[in-house]
């Protein structure tokens, strides 16, 4: 699986202790650093949001992680965008879930909410996590879709 990694600047430190902690594992996930660099404390959760949905809507990434400082913003921002199903998921249990029920395919975490060893442990359980393809989490999975096509139209 192709994973991009994106944060603005209250999420940079932990995306990046991700990679780095991630990468040493050597799994079988491709890894892909979006940036930022934390350098630019005035930088803007919306524009990594977009970077980061941007990859997965050109099919340049299958699934995102998208880090800002409480994984709400970036949660907000990317959920806006076609085809990109994001959320906060500050717990193992969410982060699964989130993608066999609802084919989550951003997720989305907090940099200055959680440490690193449960982020992790978070990153894990949604990377090993498959949508589980019944037929009612198909269902509402296409009223999601139902909806953005909707605003669409608007
Ligand atoms: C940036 O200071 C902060 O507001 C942003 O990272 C994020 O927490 C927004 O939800």
């Amino acid at each position: 699986m192709r994973v991009a990694f994106a944060a603005d600047h209250g999420g940079a430190a932990l995306k990046d202790e991700l990679l780095v902690r991630l990468r040493a594992q050597a799994g079988p996930d491709e890894l892909i650093d979006l940036g930022g660099d934390g350098s630019d404390p005035t930088d803007d959760y919306p524009d990594f949001a977009v970077r980061l949905g941007g990859a997965i809507q050109r099919n340049e990434a299958d699934r995102g992680v998208l880090v800002c400082g409480s994984g709400v913003g970036a949660s907000v921002a990317a959920s806006k965008m076609t085809g990109i199903r994001a959320a906060v998921c500050h717990d193992t249990y969410s982060a699964h879930q989130g993608v066999e029920h609802d084919d989550l395919n951003v997720l989305c975490l907090g940099g200055r909410i959680v440490a690193i060893e449960l982020a992790l442990e978070i990153v894990r359980a949604y990377l090993g996590a498959t949508f589980s393809n019944l037929p009612r989490h198909r269902r509402r999975v296409d009223k999601v879709r139902a909806i953005e096509a909707a605003e669409r139209q608007r």
